[in-house]
């Protein structure tokens, strides 16, 4: 255990939501948060137990129209472990508050999920990066600043300062399971690179100046959600891997307008080739 915790008030409206639906069959090792239209691999489950946000005590239902907003259990066809899905997540730019944005982790935690598997769908700063590029996750930069304040709590036997350090120390994607993501593309014959997340508040896309800055310090995809989700698992002992789909390229120069539309048309012309890379991850790792 990290020995962060969750703010008693909120810890306990977490604990009343999952054991409602722990009494219904939820409860997984595994889980996994699909993000814009990359939905399918849900679809692929023998589901268990399914239940839309709208009908989960404390889940606001998602107003993105890509994201369909539902909690799937299942396994792979075959396999006997399950898995914990979130088809479908809430994004800061729908005007919600962080907290409300992380209980559906919060509650899969609760659940027993051990190992996230984070998805998104991203900009990419490379400019030769092409859409339906995917990149394993190996490191952060949250603009979302402390989002987590007075949500998680450092534990009560640290000093705050090393509790700090300790939270911060690595960054929250696992490394060897980061690379065993890019080997279970390697096995399937789709390339997965390794890079960086940035993780915006949005709404709006980037400016290309703003691009050009995250280029330079080091970004492979830019997006608006995985920063906050990714770290807030972490502090609270949760195993964390995050995978990009580049949904259009982010120039710096020779400016494109990106569009919702565009970026959701680009997940779902990469959603076979994903779903069949978390299926080879999880087959391999769960
Ligand atoms: N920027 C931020 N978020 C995104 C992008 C982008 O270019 N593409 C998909 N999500």
């Amino acid at each position: 255990m990290s020995g962060w915790r969750l703010r008693e008030d909120y810890a306990k409206r977490v604990r009343r939501t999952a054991d409602a639906l722990r009494g219904e069959g939820f409860s997984a090792r595994m889980g996994v948060v699909l993000g814009s239209g990359l939905g399918s691999f849900a679809d692929e489950l023998e589901a268990t137990v399914e239940k839309a946000f709208g009908e989960i005590e404390g889940f606001l239902a998602p107003s993105v129209k890509a994201h369909s907003g539902r909690l799937v259990q299942g396994r792979l066809p075959g396999r006997s472990s399950e898995i914990l899905v979130l088809q479908g997540r809430l994004h800061p730019y729908e005007g919600h508050a962080m907290e409300e944005i992380l209980f559906p982790v919060a509650t899969m935690l609760e659940l027993g999920v051990e190992l996230l598997v984070l998805t998104n769908a991203a900009g990419g700063a490379d400019p030769d990066a092409r859409p339906g590029n995917l990149v394993s996750l190996t490191g952060l930069m949250d603009f979302h600043g402390d989002a987590l304040r007075g949500l998680v709590l450092p534990p009560d036997d640290l000093p705050v300062e090393l509790a700090l350090r300790a939270a911060t120390h690595n960054g929250p994607f696992d490394r060897e399971l980061a690379m065993r993501m890019v080997e279970a593309g390697a096995r399937e014959g789709i390339a997965v690179a390794t890079g960086s997340y940035v993780s915006l508040w949005g709404p709006s896309y980037e400016t290309p100046r703003e691009i050009g800055f995250y280029r330079r310090i080091g970004a492979a995809a830019i997006g608006m959600s995985t920063g906050p989700e990714a770290t807030f698992a972490h502090r609270l002992g949760c195993k964390v891997v995050g995978v990009s789909c580049i949904t259009n390229v982010a120039r710096e120069v020779g400016v494109e307008e990106v569009s919702h539309e565009e970026v959701i048309a680009q997940g779902a012309a990469s959603e076979e080739a994903f779903a069949r890379l978390l299926r080879a991850f999880v087959i391999d790792v769960g």
